[in-house]
């Protein structure tokens, strides 16, 4: 008699397929990328600028909007908010307890430090002091992954970080340094499409730098195919952010100085 014996699937393989994350940009308004984290019919949204796109995208895809994250306070980054809550009210706006005033609609108020659960996953908060006062990053891990996730808002951007409109250069030079210690494999979903134009920035400076020159043609590419240039890694950062690679905080002064005022 003939046996017919299941094909056994690697151990491996069924692990990771099992533990990866699910998150899609949301490209609106000039350069804002709004983050839709899934997982089975729920979905997370990241600072939603406006409402429409998102609530389109949600409901042809019939999922349920169970909480939105807010980094911080600006226009673009919550405006959307509320008129989504309108459509899924149970869902929680989870923003920081110091903007209690900028951010009056959220429902969880969270420090720098906590951790909650969230879809299937812990979420830590990190204070990023720099872009605004008090603007947080949320940092995300799930057992058996092989990577982590960051949702920074506007403190770092592929190839940068964000302007100084609240804080000094020290402040952010120590928020950039905190997510600069989040493992190398941490995916970075940053709330703007700035890449190209950050490393058109810092080739200027390192006309000769390898891996910045090969990032920006991968960019380009990716541009040129309207795919979003995101996420990257705090390990592509490393190589190619010049203001993570700052040494002190008097390099990277003088480096968001000069890129405030560059021109491409
Ligand atoms: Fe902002």
């Amino acid at each position: 008699m003939k046996l017919t014996l299941p094909i056994p699937v690697p151990e491996k393989r069924m692990f990771h397929k099992k533990s990866e994350f699910n998150i899609h940009p949301i490209t609106v308004l000039q350069d804002n990328i709004v983050w839709v984290w899934v997982h089975n019919c729920n979905a997370v949204v990241i600072d939603p600028s406006i409402s429409s796109p998102v609530k389109e995208w949600l409901l042809n895809k019939r999922l349920s909007l169970i909480a939105i994250l807010q980094t911080h306070h600006h226009d673009d980054h919550i405006g959307g908010t509320q008129e989504l809550t309108k459509r899924w009210p149970d869902a929680k706006v989870i923003a920081s307890k110091k903007e209690l005033k900028r951010i009056p609609f959220q429902t969880v108020s969270v420090e720098d430090n906590d951790i909650f659960n969230l879809l299937d996953s812990k979420i830590k908060v990190i204070e990023v002091h720099g872009h605004t006062n008090n603007h947080i990053a949320f940092y995300i891990s799930k057992k058996n992954s092989k990577y982590n996730i960051l949702f920074p808002g506007d403190t770092i951007f592929g190839g940068g970080c964000g302007r100084l409109l609240e804080g000094t250069p020290s402040q952010m030079f120590t928020s950039l340094n905190k997510l600069n210690s989040l493992p190398e494999n941490t995916k970075i979903y940053s709330a703007h499409e700035y890449t190209e134009n950050n490393l058109k920035w810092a080739l200027s400076l390192n006309s000769n730098d390898i891996s910045i020159i090969k990032r920006l043609k991968i960019v380009q590419s990716k541009r040129k195919n309207g795919l979003t240039s995101l996420p990257s890694t705090i390990s592509e950062e490393r190589k190619t952010n010049l203001f993570l690679r700052a040494k002190s905080i008097e390099e990277f002064t003088k480096l968001r100085r000069h890129k405030d005022n560059w021109k491409c």
